[in-house]
């Protein structure tokens, strides 16, 4: 069995699958359920200095995404001192503890978390696109305590690179990408409403939508900085964690799968993580961390038809690519797919429609 364990800044994950800040770790007990449902350790719902006045509704479930605008912990920052992080810590699992915003927030919760906190994960959400807040927000942090300081970064921009460069400079010691993606907006049509009880109805999208956006980000965060990244966003099986990690990522966190399947998801990611490893012949993620950065770079720009491969054994007939194929260049004769080599322009989309893995690309 592949090893799972991962560490980070000196934290030992048991398994590299953790709750993102969130309604996974809105408290002590819903962060002892991640531990008993699996998770390699804990995140918790990010507090500041004063409670979040949460607008209602505040999540929907939409098609291949999730929409939320439950800002911050609604408990008191007292709370969570005198009870919950306490409560979490007898998981007995590295608790990173999530702080908002400013740095002035910063430097009045930061030493007052710190015996709780094997780590601190800074939420950058609402304090703008421009990047010095940030830069003092973890400045403040370093100032005032001796743990790790991941930066979570949001997709505000194009800017990710950048961002992670001042982070790095300005002290991180680990990046988490990405945070919910908008504002945007779903109504529903039966009464006219928004679904997001906030003003003007903005929400945050997460969940399997965000994904590509969260792999862009990691894999250009890898590029610019080396420090270890959480990769967040969309992760709801073991295979996106697995491409996560292939962009550059030590570790995923997740929220929105367990929300809407329960904590249990987090054990259940990480088997299959390890499962997918043991058959591609892998004895750690270490193994697997950057591999696309190796294999983009090993492959040259090009612009004429490279058709894909055709394993003929694998093709069950189903017909998704003929069904499919802008070029008619795939017709299934015989229950077994048939490429006219001269049609095909190499798009790629077949690829990404064969279930069975029958068409591969070159
Ligand atoms: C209902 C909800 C509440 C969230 N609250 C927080 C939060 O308090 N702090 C934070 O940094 N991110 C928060 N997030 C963002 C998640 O941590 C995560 O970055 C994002 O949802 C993408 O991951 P996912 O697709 O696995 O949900 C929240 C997300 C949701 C859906």
């Amino acid at each position: 069995m592949a090893d799972l364990r991962v560490d980070i800044c000196g934290l030992a994950f048991p398994n590299p699958v953790l709750p993102a800040a969130g309604p996974p770790g809105r408290d002590g007990r819903a962060l002892l359920a991640c531990a008993e449902g699996g998770a390699g350790g804990l995140v918790a719902k990010t507090i500041s200095t004063r409670p979040a006045q949460v607008p209602t509704p505040n999540m929907a479930e939409i098609p291949h995404g999730f929409l939320n605008c439950e800002l911050w912990s609604e408990l008191p920052p007292e709370q969570w001192l005198e009870h919950e992080y306490a409560l979490a810590r007898t998981a007995g699992l590295p608790l990173i503890v999530s702080l908002g915003y400013t740095a002035q927030d910063i430097a009045e919760l930061a030493p007052r978390v710190r015996p709780f906190a094997d780590a601190l994960e800074l939420s950058t959400h609402y304090i703008g696109e421009d990047a010095q807040p940030m830069v003092e927000a973890i400045r403040a942090a370093k100032a005032a305590v001796d743990v790790p300081v991941f930066v979570k970064l949001s997709p505000l921009g194009r800017e990710m690179r950048r961002a992670a460069r001042l982070a790095q400079q300005a002290g991180a010691d680990g990046i988490a990408a990405i945070n919910s993606f908008g504002p945007c907006m779903a109504i529903d049509i039966e009464t006219g409403l928004p679904l997001m009880g906030s003003h003007e109805g903005h929400g945050w999208l997460s969940g399997p939508a965000l994904k590509p956006l969260a792999v862009r980000c990691i894999y250009e965060i890898a590029q610019e900085v080396d420090l270890p990244i959480l990769g967040v966003g969309g992760v709801s099986r073991g295979e996106d964690a697995i491409e996560m990690v292939m962009a550059g990522a030590w570790a995923v966190q997740v929220c929105t799968a367990a929300i809407l399947r329960g904590p249990q998801v987090y054990g259940r990611i990480a088997s299959e993580i390890g499962r997918w490893l043991d058959e591609h012949g892998y004895a750690s993620l270490a193994d697997i961390r950057g591999l696309a950065h190796r294999q983009a770079a090993a492959r040259p720009f090009r612009t004429q038809a490279v058709p894909p491969r055709l394993d003929v054994g694998r093709c069950t007939g189903c017909r998704l690519c003929e069904q499919s194929c802008p070029l008619g260049a795939i017709r299934v004769v015989d229950r077994t797919a048939r490429l006219n080599l001269t049609l095909c322009s190499g798009c790629g989309l077949c690829v990404t429609r064969c279930r069975p893995r029958a068409l591969l690309a070159c």
